[in-house]
């Protein structure tokens, strides 16, 4: 088990965000390399062409290591909607053919594959979760030689409950269908073996359980989609553009890997080198730790939520750090203001509440979680 590491966040003890699904509060040390980055754009004399590559690889690098991957297969996104632009943009969907997805699943993974099956003649399977259990058989029994395109997440953003991604890779590989990931709830919280799952695309936005500021994500490209189709076209992002004396020597070729799907702009110190911060911060233990550490966490908060009524499904069917209390009745009105009245900070969502904590959360948190709740 990891050691609480409080102190090196900005949370006064009398705050209990138990909320990392919303989004992660800032390290001490990303806000002082994204202040430190911040005041390299006063003195831009001092910024030299090479540091846009510099200040890019140095993110790429810290990505690729978190999911396992060659730096080369890691595109720099602002956002999950634009990696999974990306690869609407680069998998087929045939006349006919399906989109699978979850139920309630989050929207920026649901909007473009609806553009998507509108355009190509294809339809959208949301699959129902039927039981208390994870969503895996669901899911495989949803895949079929009619499937274009699977598109779910490790874990379902409002339940928090699983889906077997290896079995589900599998099963895409046996019928022929593109597999795109949603990893923005799991990714530095939950392992994943990305080599197993092997998947088309997978993205994740920063902000959350990467632990870095709004606005920066990864997207991973499999080297089969490296001759893919970028969806905007910038200068920095072709080959030679190291050469700015040469840049209207226009060119056809990209950058190696992944790096033709860089976002314009990418080079932007005080978000890369802060979304690097926030990165170096779960490399330091790693994600297995991290996950054993917020599985004790969350087993712990359910125990006791218990002995309120609460219902919980155990890790394995739900995601070590994403704890969903079912409430045993009726949900108290304007509860998630009340508790936050008492400055106990969760997220609602449907008859769940959704309680995410991270490696910031001490005992106390817990217990005002729980008093809160007995209250309420
Ligand atoms: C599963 C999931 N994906 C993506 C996002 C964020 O999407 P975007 O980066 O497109 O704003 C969220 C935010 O809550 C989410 O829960």
């Amino acid at each position: 088990m990891i050691p609480c590491q409080r102190d090196r966040f900005a949370l006064p003890p009398e705050v209990h965000y138990l909320n990392c699904a919303y989004m992660s509060p800032l390290s001490h040390a990303v806000v002082a390399a994204m202040e430190a980055a911040a005041r390299l754009k006063a003195t831009p004399w001092r910024y030299r062409p090479a540091d846009f590559f510099t200040v890019s690889e140095h993110f790429r690098t810290r990505a690729a290591q978190l999911a396992g991957v060659a730096a080369d297969c890691i595109a720099i996104v602002p956002a999950a909607s634009y990696g999974l632009a990306v690869a609407a943009a680069n998998v087929p969907l045939a006349r006919g053919q399906a989109v699978v997805t979850l139920a309630d699943q989050f929207p920026s993974n649901v909007y473009v594959w609806q553009e998507l099956a509108a355009r190509s003649g294809g339809v959208m399977r949301a699959v129902e979760r039927p039981s208390q259990d994870c969503w895996s058989a669901a899911v495989l029994d949803a895949i079929g030689p009619d499937t274009g395109i699977v598109a779910v997440p490790h874990c379902h953003w409002a339940d928090g409950r699983v889906v077997d991604l290896v079995a589900v890779g599998a099963k895409c590989r046996a019928v022929g269908a593109a597999l795109v990931l949603d990893l923005t709830q799991s990714l530095g919280a939950m392992p994943i073996d990305l080599a197993a799952v092997d998947p088309d695309f997978a993205v994740a936005a920063g902000y959350k359980w990467l632990m870095g500021p709004y606005g920066t994500g990864m997207l991973y490209v499999a080297p089969r989609h490296h001759g893919g189709q970028p969806i905007e076209h910038n200068w920095i992002n072709r080959a030679g553009s190291e050469d700015f004396a040469g840049l209207t020597r226009y060119r056809e070729d990209f950058q190696p890997g992944a790096r033709r799907f860089d976002m314009g702009e990418k080079a932007n110190p005080p978000l890369l080198l802060g979304a690097s911060a926030g990165l170096d911060f779960l490399l330091e233990f790693g994600v297995e730790a991290i996950a054993e550490t917020l599985a004790g966490q969350t087993a712990a908060i359910a125990a006791r939520a218990a002995a309120l009524g609460f219902d919980a499904a155990p890790v394995g069917t739900r995601a070590p750090h994403f704890l969903s209390l079912g409430f045993p009745g009726e949900v108290p009105k304007g509860l998630t203001e009340r508790l936050a009245a008492r400055e106990v900070h969760v997220s609602l969502r449907g008859r769940s509440l959704r309680v995410t904590p991270h490696l910031y959360n001490n005992e106390a948190d817990a217990e005002a979680l729980i008093t809160a709740l007995a209250g309420a």
